[in-house]
């Protein structure tokens, strides 16, 4: 074997884009503080301003009914609405109902945890066997709640792509939501760009949210957008930046990041995208029949990128290790931030009780080749002749 190292974790984070690596080696990278009147403040200014434009015109968005605010990333982003949510419901004297799934990303499921008032509460989305929202179910329990406290306010959040298995839930199926007052759809956009045929177009959602990392910007930075409708209350408070939506220095070179990484999804070659990743899945489920499956298969709609599969006996511990010795660079899907194996709440939920520690992720790159696909396989096949 010869020992290239493949990065197959591009859920986890992309390597940087094309521009953005240029950008950078070019070394006119602006430092100054934008809030600084100095013409370098003011240059840094500009970069910003400019970039804003354009992230608003990626997605088809304008500033008279949107807003645009910057963070440090999806997790933030979420946070920074319960709270804010929760505000706005303590200041007008009524209750906050937050909806998620257990299935949906720790960013979410964690506000659970989270005291935010004792007018708010949580409620957990039902989903079906396919990993698909149970919309029809789920509405009926927000009408009766909605029936029995008009006045409730309600946080729905909504994963559009999932970060383990890639399953698309498509944003459309969100409208019968709508008939809903007061009912507001946050959408967890992370893993959608640069994946999904559609990721430019966010609709029927009221808010959301990205990360940066995930489609080839820089680390540490996010942004969401959010309807004007929406009475906003920032987590983070200070001196003022960005309107006050949230403080703390602004960071020109992140925000430039995001407007360069987004242009480069623009050339991404979709259908052959899907082309390689099905190719990859047909000869992935030939190597282990008998030993293992192929979860993400459940799903109806899937993005171009994402394989989750497990080993019927072998701990993702184990196999991870295997992999990258053997020069695939992949993950457990559901690794803690220590990096240990944990049960797998897609697993468990499908009823893989006994394999819920197995789960692995393929995340693919954004541009890949024939001969980077017929490489993977390659590899793939020596990995399982060793389990076997
Ligand atoms: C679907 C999804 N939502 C939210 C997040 C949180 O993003 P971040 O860690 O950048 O805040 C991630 C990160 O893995 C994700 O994949």
């Amino acid at each position: 074997m010869d020992q290239e190292r493949l990065y197959l974790d591009f859920n986890a984070t992309s390597p940087l884009s094309r521009s953005v690596s240029d950008w950078l080696k070019s070394g006119e990278v602006l430092f100054a503080n934008p809030s600084s009147q100095h013409s370098s403040g003011k240059a840094s200014r500009k970069l910003i301003n400019e970039s804003r434009a354009q992230i608003y015109s990626v997605f088809g968005k304008n500033e008279k009914d949107t807003q645009l605010f910057f963070h440090s990333g999806a997790t933030e982003g979420m946070i920074t609405f319960a709270h804010s949510f929760s505000e706005w419901a303590r200041l007008t004297g009524k209750e906050l109902l937050i909806c998620y799934a257990k299935t949906d990303h720790p960013a979410a499921t964690s506000l659970g945890e989270r005291y935010l008032g004792p007018h708010v509460k949580c409620l957990e989305l039902l989903i079906d066997q396919n990993l698909e929202y149970d919309h029809d179910k789920n509405l009926q329990v927000l009408q009766d709640k909605k029936d029995n406290n008009p006045e409730l306010i309600i946080l729905y959040h909504h994963l559009w792509v999932h970060n383990e298995t890639g399953i698309i839930n498509p944003l459309s199926d969100l409208k019968i939501l709508k008939s809903i007052p007061d009912l507001y759809i946050h959408v967890d956009a992370v893993q959608a760009p640069g994946k999904i045929r559609d990721w430019k177009m966010l609709e029927v959602g009221d808010i959301f949210s990205f990360s940066a990392h995930k489609f080839g910007a820089l680390k540490g930075i996010g942004f969401s957008f959010y309807n004007k409708n929406i009475s906003f209350y920032p987590l983070i408070s200070g001196g003022g930046q960005q309107n006050g939506l949230r403080s703390g220095t602004e960071n020109p070179q992140g925000i430039k990041s995001i407007d360069l990484a987004l242009q480069d999804l623009k050339s991404i070659d979709m259908d052959q995208n899907y082309h390689l990743r099905e190719t990859l899945e047909k000869t992935l489920l030939k190597e282990l029949k008998g030993i293992g499956g192929i979860i993400s298969k459940v799903g109806k709609i899937r993005n171009s990128n994402t394989i989750y599969f497990y080993f019927n006996k072998h701990s993702s511990d184990i196999t991870l290790a295997l992999f990258d010795l053997n020069g695939l660079q992949i993950s457990a899907g559901s690794a803690c931030s220590s990096g240990a194996a944990k049960a797998s709440i897609i697993m468990n939920h499908l009823g893989f009780k006994e394999e819920a520690k197995n789960g692995l992720r393929i995340s693919l790159p954004f541009i890949s080749s024939e001969s980077q696909l017929t490489s993977i396989i390659t590899k793939i096949s020596f990995i399982i002749s060793k389990l076997k």
